[in-house]
């Protein structure tokens, strides 16, 4: 059974039974709804899903400290295997089995620049993840994305998924319900809203939108989640 530690933002760590801390879009002393530092956090793996700032920026300090495995794709992680960084590049459709389970990358319809100081000239295809972990548990953490109906492939295969809700960069609130049709998940975990101003949503009317579709887990910064 899976531990989610939410981060605010579309910030989180994914802790298995065995202890692998499994961090995806490292976002922490910059992001304003966080308030736990990067030196304080565990990884042995970090799943990338885009280049974006609120999703990559303290990806190489965290990696540098704990000597976690970057998985991004191919042109994300041979930047930062450039850094010194180890790596392991996917993309679009490709999974590889880790000792924690499967990861698959999914498609996302958003922005590819990488916000990295050297990366500038980089772009990449943003993804969505989707991690069946061997002990049977599905996931999926949609990214930053528009509603897509690719999205329709991921029917049957999801129990948990982290939605974006805050519109204006990614789905918003009525788009994700229809994600949620689509994708058909057992609960649902908004994110990527009240960040910022631009971002703010109402995750209570989110919540009653969505109603019987699946359970909405509504998450703070530190809270936790078992699945
Ligand atoms: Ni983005
Ligand atoms: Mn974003």
């Amino acid at each position: 059974m899976p531990k989610l530690t939410y981060y605010g933002h579309s910030t989180c760590s994914l802790e298995t039974e065995e202890g692998t801390h499994i961090v995806i879009d490292p976002f922490f002393d910059e992001n304003p709804v966080c308030d736990v530092a990067v030196e304080d956090v565990e990884a042995d793996f970090i799943l990338i899903t885009h280049g974006h700032f609120d999703h990559i920026a303290d990806a190489i300090p965290l990696a540098e400290r704990t000597g976690a495995t970057v998985v991004a794709t191919y042109e994300i992680a041979t930047f930062l295997e450039s850094k010194g960084l180890t790596v392991s590049p996917q993309h679009i459709g490709g999974g590889v089995t880790y000792p924690f389970g499967y990861v698959k990358m999914t498609p996302a319809l958003h922005g590819g620049a990488v916000n990295l100081p050297g990366a500038e000239a980089a772009t990449t295809m943003p993804a969505g993840l989707l991690i069946h972990f061997d002990t049977g548990e599905r996931f999926h953490h949609a990214g930053d994305t528009a509603l897509i109906v690719d999205m329709q492939l991921l029917k049957g295969q999801v129990d948990v998924a982290m939605l974006p809700i805050g519109d204006r960069f990614t789905m918003g609130p009525s788009d994700a319900v229809r994600a949620i049709d689509f994708i058909e998940p057992k609960a649902v975990i908004p994110i990527h809203y009240d960040t910022w101003p631009p971002l703010e949503q109402d995750a209570e009317a989110f919540k009653a939108a969505v109603g019987s579709r699946a359970e909405v887990e509504i998450m703070k910064c530190g809270d936790t989640y078992s699945f």
